[in-house]
């Protein structure tokens, strides 16, 4: 899982270097889109992989109730902002559409959640 987070955290500061080329505040390099969407596939698929694993490690390695902790209540939200993020994103990268403004809002909000998930789940810790 913190692989991912990793992954994401690199996606995502990728697309805040797209962001400041559009805002006119840096020099829009093209490899850097190329190098966002590099990263944000693979950080996308691997965060709902380490989130699928979640509830089953609860359920057959700890025998608990999934879905019962605050972990696990910032988990489905990190992972359904960054579902959200990934279908606009596709929207931007197929040219239907240019919603920038509410891909990049959905991106930071995944990470934020993420990180609160991550901070959440020590006490799960053995
Ligand atoms: C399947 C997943 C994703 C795809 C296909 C995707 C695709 C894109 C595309 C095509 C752009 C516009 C590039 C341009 O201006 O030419 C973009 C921008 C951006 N993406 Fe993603 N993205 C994905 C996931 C993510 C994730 C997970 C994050 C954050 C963790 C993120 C954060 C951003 C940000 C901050 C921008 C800049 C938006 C702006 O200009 O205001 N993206 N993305």
């Amino acid at each position: 899982m913190l692989a991912s987070l990793v992954v994401a955290f690199a996606a995502l500061r990728a697309g805040m270097r797209l962001r400041q080329a559009r805002l006119g505040r840096a020099r829009r390099d093209p490899a850097q889109r190329a190098r966002h969407l590099r990263l944000a596939r693979p950080a996308v698929w691997l965060v709902l992989l380490g989130f699928a694993g979640g509830p089953v490690s609860m359920l057959w390695l700890r025998s608990e109730r999934p879905f019962g902790t605050a972990h696990a209540v910032a988990g489905c939200l990190a992972a359904a902002l960054f579902v959200a993020a990934a279908v606009l994103g596709r929207r931007l990268e197929s040219g239907r559409g240019r919603p920038v403004g509410a891909h990049a809002l959905l991106g930071v909000l995944a990470m934020l959640a993420a990180a609160l998930a991550a901070v959440a789940g020590f006490v799960l810790l053995p």
